[in-house]
């Protein structure tokens, strides 16, 4: 067998027609949606994806304030910014980009962004609010994975979903949003004893164990859904997945490149927690 490539890229761009249609209908009833994006220091990785950010709020007609702070900011000041934007009538959605300084506590400035502007879908409301089943604003990564799923026509209910990983991020978030869509999940990680065992048995297997080219397909079920949310840099500068992809597609049936795959799929899935976010505040 050989897979099918699953084009996150094609998705994201068909999703984003759809929301600029939604825009403007926002846009005639008076409501433009905000997002900021708050960056402290200068990691290169994290410039690039707040700017990629930025041109995508641009593209799709939303209004975009992006605040660059200094690496030595205090967790104070950003405390304040937060506070600030959490007030202001036209930011609908609140990124604070990660990581942060060692200095600045993460968790504080999580919690301090109002919830219903979290279209990160990282605050512990959020994620009470996911585990719970409630209408809330969902962690982008793993909305994007089910989004792609969907938009693939991959039934999940019923099936075995085997995820690799478990971060709060990835690999936590998409299990749970699986299971709301009535697979069966099975969670792997570094220290699952037999893991082949397991994963062999996945109609749909989710890699997100940041380890470049991780899995081959000893690993698969032949006719598996793989989809592969890792991104690592190799020595040679090089993107790779935690799949070996190569190696994989002979063996699977639908199976995400990287890049060109799951990521395209999070900064539109941010967008439209963003667009969901503007919608709720002013209804
Ligand atoms: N850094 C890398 N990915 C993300 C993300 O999805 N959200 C935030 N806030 N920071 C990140």
């Amino acid at each position: 067998m050989t897979a099918s490539l699953m084009n996150g890229k094609a998705v994201a761009q068909a999703m984003r027609e759809e929301m600029k249609q939604e825009v403007q209908k926002l846009q005639s009833a008076g409501v433009q949606p905000g997002l900021a994006v708050v960056i402290v220091g200068e990691d290169p990785a994290s410039q690039v994806y707040v700017n990629s950010k930025h041109k995508t709020c641009l593209e799709l007609g939303y209004y975009s304030e992006v605040h660059r702070l200094p690496e030595d900011t205090t967790q104070e000041h950003l405390l304040e910014l937060v506070g600030t934007l959490n007030a202001q009538s036209n930011i609908h959605g609140i990124l604070v980009q990660l990581p942060l300084p060692k200095h600045i506590e993460e968790k504080a400035i999580i919690d301090a962004i109002a919830v219903e502007k979290d279209v990160d879908g990282f605050h512990p409301m959020s994620v009470g609010n996911m585990i719970i089943g409630d209408d809330s604003l969902l962690p982008c990564t793993p909305a994007g994975v089910i989004e792609l799923l969907k938009r693939y026509d991959v039934e999940i209910a019923g099936k075995h979903a085997v995820v690799i990983g478990r971060s709060n991020i990835v690999g936590k978030p998409v299990s749970l949003l699986l299971q709301r869509e009535h697979a069966t999940v099975t969670m792997c990680h570094s220290r699952t004893a037999n893991m082949k065992e397991l994963t062999k048995q996945a109609d749909i297997l989710v890699v997100a164990i940041g380890k470049a080219n991780f899995v081959d397909r000893s690993f698969v079920k032949p006719g598996a859904v793989v989809i592969d949310v890792g991104v690592n840099r190799l020595d040679n500068g090089k993107l790779a997945g935690d799949v070996h992809f190569d190696d994989v597609s002979e063996i699977s049936s639908l199976l995400t490149p990287v890049p060109g795959g799951v990521g395209p799929l999070t900064i539109t899935m941010l967008m439209q927690n963003t667009l969901k976010a503007a919608k709720r505040i002013h209804n």
